[in-house]
């Protein structure tokens, strides 16, 4: 039986992911790391394949209970307000987290990105997207800061060793799609927008497919 840690769970993508791990790996123990259970929908709260660890980021303990046993980690965390903090906690926290799973042998690490992370050797000049990210570094530094930094970290000594994957989306919408294409920016085929649940689709997908091993995909909807 495989157990999988899901990080950033309580936010509407998070769920998702939650959803089709359920659905598609029912052998699966789906492991939960939160700071707010109480906005889990109570049909994953009471689902008996699922185990929740409450605790802050910051909370080491807490994350050493949730990592127990686990095989890999999906994580749809990101800053979800206009006052998230300037200096990357979230950023921060990936860099502990990737040291303890080196300590404990957990590989597989698949994490929600942005274009603020550029992919320097694939991308290419994409003018939405320069302005997408233009945009976010103006008006909201704290975001581009975080997915900026996630970016380099996973690239840098930090992610060595570690079979990382950065999905990273675009616009995020609330529509009924799960078709993706995956690529990288200015290739002629990625778009602006993705649904949360096509997101999730692919998260699911990639875990078992791994076709993007320490790679930044850039995915929109199909
Ligand atoms: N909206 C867009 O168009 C768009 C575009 C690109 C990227 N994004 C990013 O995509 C991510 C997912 O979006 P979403 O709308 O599905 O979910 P969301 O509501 O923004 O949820 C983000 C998740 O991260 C957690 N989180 C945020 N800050 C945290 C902190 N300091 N400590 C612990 N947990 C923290 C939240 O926990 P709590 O529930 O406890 O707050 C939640 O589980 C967001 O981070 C967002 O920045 C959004």
């Amino acid at each position: 039986m495989s157990r999988i840690l899901i990080l950033g769970s309580t936010g509407p993508s998070g769920t998702d992911i939650i959803r089709f791990a359920l659905q598609d790996r029912a052998d699966a123990k789906i492991v939960l790391f939160v700071r707010s259970p109480q906005k889990l929908p109570e049909e994953i709260k009471s689902n008996p394949s699922v185990n929740i660890v409450e605790g802050q980021l910051e909370d080491t303990a807490a994350l050493e209970q949730a990592l127990e046993g686990v095989d890999a980690i999906m994580s749809a965390l990101g800053p979800s307000s206009s006052s998230h903090p300037k200096d990357a906690p979230i950023a921060q926290f990936y860099k502990k987290l990737l040291r303890m799973m080196r300590e404990r042998g957990i590989k597989r690490l698949l994490v929600l990105g942005t274009a603020s992370a550029s992919d320097p050797v694939n991308d290419g000049f994409s003018l939405g997207y320069k302005a997408m990210v233009l945009g976010v570094y103006m008006f909201y530094w704290a975001g581009y800061n975080e997915f900026h930094t996630l970016g380099e970290i996973l690239r840098g000594p930090e992610g060595k060793d570690i079979e990382w994957t950065m999905v990273r989306v675009p616009i995020l919408t609330e529509e009924d799609k799960v078709g993706t294409v995956a690529g990288y920016i200015g290739d002629g085929k990625v778009g602006l927008r993705l649904a949360r649940k096509a997101f999730a689709r692919f998260m699911v997908d990639e875990l078992g497919k791994r076709e993007w091993v320490c790679k930044m995909p850039a995915v929109s909807n199909a």
